[in-house]
């Protein structure tokens, strides 16, 4: 009986204990930039939010994120969160705490100076604790999150922090099939009489023979490799060729238009660039070891074409001479032989492409094209280049002008000196969105323009393609936003091996794929070519998903829906289908929704819906698109009426 009556009151004798955040395993807390410090800043520092001082506490960046498992042990949680007045004003963040998957604080946007926000939070009950730090959606730079005596009181087992959880890696792209696919864009943008080159991307199982009616005069295909190449036509007008790929599995036909005008990159350029893998350290080899591997591993035939080569191909300072007698800008020893690299990216079919400033430097310090620009320009083109990437970086230091003209003065020259070239060159403006290039870059015969700083140096992919999503009105065939590289698969770093995995998690990869996709963005891919595994590859190369990318009317899609929680965007395709993504991007899963309504359907119509990454046709209820998904996941369909 006694023993009876102590088990029943037992749960109510257990003491009140009281712990901090900072008593938790805190290496399970994600953090955007830098690592999370317990009693200072993220910089070190004292603590401090709105002119005081603080000793307890953490201190954070945004994007930031802690998951507990409480199983109704703790009874409450108190907290002072605010913005580090080590951002001197700067910074806004946003702190959201989830309990059983519902939010129960919501901070609001916290300015920088401004005095701390209060959490008082009763948690009787509850099993899962979320807090989350994530930037207002203003960008996320000087987003330091300082969480002030965070107390939690608890009786029993105290709150346990876990890691992120661990996700599979679920391949949705199914295999291409073994017969041919041809995999072209439905147009091809290129000026008359140039020097010509396209490999005609198609899947299937090789040997593989390829024809083309209606090949203008000047063009050859060769049959087994199914390369064009030659001169593009003098007369300017539209070309219209159909394709044909068989092999032992089948045939397939497709048309392609040759558009011979004023306008290059006529759908987003695709192709991979060398930066976020290799950094200072990219070679000559290198960059054919990515040419090899854009052909082996099948992406090149989804489409990928353009090899190019970021920053850090020719001197420094210290490896002067930085050009020759005539004023040649010279390579450093990394780069033996520019025009032996590009015959050999050609040699695959592929194009190639260069990086450089309008500044006397590169970003990181390597001759730039500052008063050599013809010059620098007309070498690209004799080396055998078909890109160039235009980085704005030391020119501040050398610009002239006011407002937006000295903003545009070196693109619109640039933009001159490659139409004059006997060759045509995709010209890739890099200046993060300054003077909101968006508006004027197609003046500049700009094909796209970076609209946001580097995406590797952002705590999240989510940052760079909210602010690019917004720019949807500006995107046209031939000019697009850029929202930066696909970062996946392995990315370089400092480590001994050089390269770590990709921390996204897999099912968001996918929406990282299909924003780009829905944005008709470049597809950029600047991670490892010589490590590229089957779930990376199956983000990259989906042909359904790509040719959303690649429709020719070259609309980006429009943003229907944009809050905390779900995004929704709608991209009208040239054939009068659509296609929309719904994305989870809250910290539980849940319904995403969008009537037929809000898509521009009328209910009631019967129409066709296919689930573009698996490439299936799904049922869809009367009223509207739904999809149940995961933290970080998406839904991307085609509609057809
Ligand atoms: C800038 C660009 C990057 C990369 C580096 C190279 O930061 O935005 O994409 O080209 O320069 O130094």
């Amino acid at each position: 009986m006694v023993a009876l009556t102590l088990a029943l009151v037992a749960p109510l004798l257990q003491p009140i204990d009281t712990c901090s955040l900072s008593d938790l395993d805190l290496s399970k807390m994600t953090v955007g930039w830098g690592k999370v410090r317990v009693g200072r800043s993220i910089e070190d520092k004292p603590l401090t939010v709105g002119g005081k001082v603080y000793t307890a506490g953490i201190g954070t960046h945004a994007a930031s994120r802690l998951r507990l498992r409480l199983d109704g042990k703790a009874t409450s949680f108190r907290c002072l969160i605010g913005v580090d007045d080590e951002t001197q004003g700067r910074g806004s963040i946003r702190v959201r705490v989830y309990l059983d998957g519902k939010v129960a604080f919501d901070s609001g946007t916290l300015k920088g100076g401004a005095p701390p926000a209060q959490v008082d939070l009763k948690l009787g009950g509850v099993k899962d604790f979320i807090l989350v730090a994530s930037g207002a959606n203003d960008g996320i730079d000087y987003d330091h999150v300082d969480f002030i005596e965070p107390t939690f009181t608890f009786s029993g087992a105290r709150p346990a922090a876990l890691g992120e959880p661990d996700e599979k890696e679920v391949i949705l792209t199914p295999p291409p099939p073994k017969s041919p696919r041809l995999n072209t864009a439905p147009v091809i943008g290129c000026t008359p009489g140039k020097p010509f080159l396209y490999r005609i991307p198609a899947t299937g199982v090789r040997p593989m023979r390829f024809s083309a009616q209606g090949l203008p005069k000047g063009l050859i295909l060769d049959a087994s490799t199914g390369f064009l190449s030659g001169r593009t036509p003098a007369q300017k007008g539209t070309y219209r060729l159909r394709l044909s790929a068989r092999n032992a599995k089948g045939l397939d036909q497709k048309s392609l238009s040759l558009k011979v005008g004023d306008t290059l990159a006529l759908t987003p350029p695709m192709g991979w660039n060398s930066w976020y893998i290799h950094y200072g350290r990219v070679t000559d080899k290198a960059m054919r070891a990515a040419a090899d591997a854009m052909v082996k591993s099948g992406m090149a035939d989804f489409g990928y074409q353009y090899v190019n080569i970021d920053d850090c191909w020719p001197r420094t300072q210290r490896e002067a001479p930085l050009r020759d007698e005539s004023g040649t800008v010279l390579c450093n020893d990394k780069f033996p032989d520019m025009p032996a690299l590009t015959s050999y990216i050609h040699s695959k079919g592929l194009l190639a492409g260069i990086y450089t400033s309008p500044g006397p430097w590169t970003c990181a310090g390597f001759t730039g094209a500052w008063q050599h620009e013809r010059q620098d320009t007309e070498t690209f083109a004799r080396w055998g280049f078909d890109f160039l990437k235009y980085d704005w970086c030391s020119y501040e230091n050398v610009a002239t002008g006011t407002g937006i003209e000295r903003l545009k003065k070196p693109y619109a020259q640039m933009g001159e000196i490659l139409k004059g070239l006997d060759r045509d060159v995709v010209y890739n403006l890099c200046q993060y969105g300054m003077g909101d290039v968006w508006k004027w870059g197609a003046e500049t015969r700009g094909n796209c323009w970076r609209t946001t700083g580097d995406l590797g140096n952002m705590s999240s992919w989510r940052d760079v393609a909210f602010a690019n999503a917004r720019l949807w009105p500006y995107a046209k065939p031939g000019h697009w936003n850029d929202p930066d590289y696909l970062l996946i698969g392995w990315i370089g770093d400092s480590s001994p091996l050089g390269r770590r995995k990709c921390t996204i998690p897999p099912a968001e990869q996918y929406s990282y794929m299909g924003m780009w996709c829905l944005m008709a963005a470049p597809l950029i891919f600047s991670g490892d070519m010589e490590r590229l595994d089957p779930f990376t590859l199956s983000v990259l190369c989906n042909a359904e998903m790509i040719s959303v990318d690649q429709d020719p009317l070259g609309r980006q899609a429009k943003v229907l829906r944009a809050t905390d929680e779900e995004w929704v965007l709608q991209k009208p395709l040239a054939d009068g289908s659509t296609a929309i993504g719904l994305f989870n991007f809250g910290e539980v899963e849940r319904t995403v929704s969008a009537t037929w309504k809000e898509l521009g359907y009328l209910s009631g119509k019967k129409l066709r819906v296919r689930d573009l990454w698996r490439q299936k046709d799904i049922r869809t209820i009367s009223t509207g698109l739904y999809a149940t998904l995961k933290p970080g996941a998406c839904l991307v369909v085609r509609v057809w009426e």
